[in-house]
């Protein structure tokens, strides 16, 4: 890759953007989120910052093209890239814009749009821009948020049922590109050997009543001997995992309560908390007749209808007792312990959840939790990264269900456990073995022993 940064010229003023995409505001959202990803690849490309700063330009302009203003082919890289360059904008840019997504190789179906491109010599130096926008593309969703690769793929495959070509075409785009970004993304291992694994808990790394297993321990150790971190990323309370972190001997920072806060050697850290939310949803769910438990940074507090039974429940799965004493710390989410079979209780809680402005997600055949909107599991990772100056991308996340998502979305890669649900699998990078098979183990032996992202592919079984 060059070194020289060429000096940027005038360009385009980005102050322009939301005027040109009036209307079509989330095109420009999934524009803003392919930039923000963007930011993120400069350690994969180990790139300066002059090179960084135009990476993230033409990612944030890639699609301008789109604005009805600017339309004059019909084509939207063209006629992005011929608005930009008019614009003054740097060639580097340009390029991204008019070839992001293999739109050299689509040109066909627009009358004149293959003579224009003859017309211009691919600039061979830019090629890795073009391959970081394009990867950039394939992470922000069609209508703005982050998201994996195959979450993306199966936006657009259940957006075109009708069109099982387009479905195909893009099934074969995103491994390629995913690819791209697995190839590239070797090195940061050069200073790294192997990426932070993020790791969901129950029914991921542990079966609710089991013991954590002995390949389970062995793999894990011999991970984070190889230069590797592990940090687990649960919805349980902070204080539940402690006895795992200590026998797994983890000095990472932890993920809890499914991304509120932290759990590090100096206690709990709050990321987020439902506020004043709290009180208005915990009477709303009693006042349904609900069992709930709200998680609150110092403990967990049963609701009205707790009954001593499900005491056991929780110790099943290595939660923390309810305790009958008030207590007065933050409230990190609200449990509801209701059955995900039962469609129409889940549309309403999740409707109340919306009036509420909190977030809603099952973790569980029978728990479904209300979290703050502020966070998730996915910027919980994201904080214990930027903690450590660890890129974010240099990381790999594990999990079998919705509040896994964020998580998947955030990180560099992503695996389901086999046996996850639909969702988290059809969202992930790659399934892998079951959680009682001992499957994250495997895979944590499979990334060490193959040297971290190398050993890696689109397609691979694992
Ligand atoms: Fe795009």
């Amino acid at each position: 890759m060059p070194q020289t940064f060429t000096r940027p010229t005038p360009g385009f003023d980005i102050c322009a953007l939301d005027s040109l995409f009036e209307g079509h505001e989330p095109r420009l959202a999934h524009m803003r989120d392919a930039a923000a990803f963007a930011r993120d690849l400069r350690p994969v490309f180990d790139l300066e910052a002059g090179h960084g700063t135009l990476l993230e330009r033409s990612a944030l302009l890639h699609d301008i093209g789109y604005a009805p203003a600017l339309r004059r082919f019909g084509y939207h890289p063209l006629d992005g890239a011929l608005f930009l360059d008019g614009q003054g904008e740097h060639p580097w840019v340009v390029e991204g814009v008019l070839r992001h997504s293999q739109a050299d190789r689509k040109t066909e179906r627009f009358p004149g749009v293959t003579e224009e491109y003859a017309l211009r010599q691919p600039l061979s130096e830019a090629d890795w821009l073009v391959r970081a926008v394009t990867v950039a593309d394939w992470r922000a969703a069609g209508v703005g948020g982050r998201v994996s690769f195959a979450r993306r793929f199966q936006d657009i495959a259940v957006r075109n049922p009708h069109n099982p070509d387009k479905v195909r075409r893009a099934g074969v785009m995103v491994g390629e590109v995913r690819d791209w970004f697995l190839e590239q993304a070797g090195e940061m291992g050069l200073k790294r050997p192997l990426p932070w694994v993020f790791c969901d808990v129950d029914n991921t790394l542990i079966r609710p009543g089991d013991r954590l297993s002995d390949a389970t321990r062995a793999a894990v150790g011999a991970y984070r001997q190889a230069g590797g971190e592990f940090s687990l990323a649960t919805g349980k309370h902070p204080l539940s995992i402690r006895p795992l972190v200590r026998e797994l001997g983890l000095s990472s920072v932890q993920v809890a309560a499914n991304g509120a806060c932290l759990l590090g050697a100096d206690g709990v850290t709050v990321l987020a908390h439902l506020g004043e939310a709290a009180e208005g949803l915990r009477a709303a769910l009693e006042g349904l007749g609900l069992i709930i438990a709200v998680y609150r940074e110092d403990g967990i507090e049963p609701g009205r209808m707790w009954d001593s039974g499900l005491d056991e429940v929780f110790d099943r799965y290595a939660e923390i007792r309810p305790v009958r004493t008030p207590l007065s710390g933050r409230v990190l989410k609200i449990l509801c312990i209701t059955d995900g079979d039962d469609l129409r209780r889940e549309e309403e809680l999740r409707r109340l959840a919306a009036e509420l402005g909190v977030d809603c997600c099952r973790s569980d055949r029978h728990f479904l939790e209300f979290l703050p909107a502020s966070g998730n599991k996915g910027l919980a990772a994201r904080t214990v990264m930027e903690g450590r100056g660890w890129p974010v991308l240099h990381s790999i996340a594990i999990g079998d269900t919705e509040n896994d998502e964020p998580m998947f979305a955030m990180c560099g890669a992503c695996a389901a456990v086999g046996g996850a649900t639909e969702g988290a699998r059809f969202g992930a990078d790659w399934t892998i073995g079951r959680c009682e098979a001992d499957g994250v183990a495997d895979f944590l032996d499979r990334l060490r022993a193959g040297g971290g992202w190398r050993a890696l592919r689109s397609g691979m079984t694992i």
